[in-house]
C-alpha cells in the first residue's frame, strides 16, 4: 500500500492505495466519484476521461499513483452550486444523449476544448471528440450542443438570444456596459417611459438620461454573469439576472412593458 494525496473538484483527498489501482477505479471506488464510466478498460471509448491538470486523459490507462499530487476534476465537477454549467445544459437542450453511459466522458473532452477555445469551429470539436465513442446518440446532436455552450457562453446576457424580448435585453446590457446613457435612453425608452424602483420613480425621457448619466458615474456595469426565469409576451419582458459591476456581483431583477418596441414602464431593483 502506499498514501497519495490529490485535488479532485477542488477538494483535497489523501488515501491509501494499492500501487496497481487505476486511477478510474481510485474515483469510482475510493473517492465514490462514479462519474467517469468505466466501457472498455483498454482506452478505447473514452467513457472513463476526467482532467488531469486540466488535460483530457482517459483514467482507465493511468495508475491512481500517477495522479499522485495531481489537480483532477471529473464530470461532478461542472456543475455550478448544482446548476448545470452551459456544455452539460446544452446536452439538455440539443438532445446530446440518450443512455448517456459516453456522456461523462464527452463533457470532460468537451470541457478541455472549450477551456482552450472560446469559440472552437466544428472541425476542432469534431477533432476534440475524436477518443470518445457513443454507440446511441451519434454525434451531430452533441456538436449542436457544444455550439449552444458556446453561443450562451458568449453572449452579453448569457442566454440563446432567439427572441424579441431576449434581443431587446441584449441591446440594454450592451448600452449599460458601455456606459452610453444618452443612447440607452433614446433607443429604448418612449418619450413618457417611466423608471421605478423601490427607492424612485424617473419620468420623462431627459429625467431619465440625467437619471442614467449619474448611475453611471458611480456603477460600472461590466458583464452580466447569467439572466434567469426571462419571460417574455408580445410587449412585456420579466426576468432575473446576475450582474457583474464595480461593487461586485449582484442579483437584480427587471421587468419591461413594451409600447411600439420601447420601454414605456421599467420596474427594477436589486434582490
Ligand atoms: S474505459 Fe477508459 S477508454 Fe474505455
Ligand atoms: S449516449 Fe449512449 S453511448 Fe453515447
Amino acid at each position: 500500500m502506499m498514501e497519495i494525496s490529490m485535488t479532485v473538484n477542488n477538494r483535497n483527498y489523501t488515501e491509501e492505495v494499492e500501487p496497481r489501482m487505476l486511477l478510474v477505479d481510485f474515483l469510482r471506488e475510493k473517492l465514490a466519484l462514479t462519474g467517469a464510466k468505466v466501457g472498455c478498460d483498454t482506452g478505447q471509448c473514452g467513457s472513463c476521461t476526467i482532467l488531469l491538470n486540466g488535460k483530457a486523459v482517459k483514467s482507465c490507462l493511468l495508475l491512481a499513483a500517477q495522479a499522485d499530487g495531481a489537480d483532477v476534476m471529473t464530470v461532478e465537477g461542472l456543475a455550478v452550486k448544482g446548476r448545470l454549467n452551459h456544455l452539460q445544459e446544452g446536452f439538455q437542450e440539443r438532445h446530446g444523449l440518450q443512455c448517456g453511459f459516453c456522456t461523462p466522458g464527452m463533457l470532460m473532452s468537451l470541457t478541455e476544448l472549450l477551456n482552450n477555445h472560446v469559440e472552437p469551429s466544428e472541425q476542432q470539436i469534431r477533432t476534440a471528440l475524436e477518443g470518445n465513442l457513443c454507440r446511441c446518440t451519434g454525434y451531430q446532436n452533441v456538436i449542436d450542443a457544444v455550439k449552444y455552450a458556446v453561443e450562451k457562453g458568449n453572449s452579453p446576457v448569457k442566454m440563446i438570444v432567439d427572441t424579441p424580448g431576449k434581443q431587446f435585453y441584449q441591446r440594454q446590457v450592451e448600452y449599460l456596459v458601455a456606459g452610453n446613457a444618452d443612447a440607452l435612453v433614446e433607443d429604448n425608452y418612449n418619450d413618457d417611459a417611466v423608471l421605478t424602483s423601490p427607492e424612485f420613480i424617473v419620468r420623462g425621457k431627459q429625467a431619465l438620461k440625467a437619471h442614467f448619466r449619474n448611475y453611471m458615474r458611480w456603477v460600472k456595469i461590466k458583464a452580466v454573469k447569467s439572466t434567469d426565469k426571462f419571460v417574455e409576451t408580445d410587449n412585456t419582458v420579466l426576468f432575473e439576472a446576475t450582474v457583474v459591476s464595480n461593487y461586485g456581483e449582484a442579483k437584480v431583477y427587471d421587468a419591461f412593458v413594451l409600447r411600439n418596441g420601447r420601454i414605456s414602464y421599467h420596474f427594477t431593483g436589486v434582490m
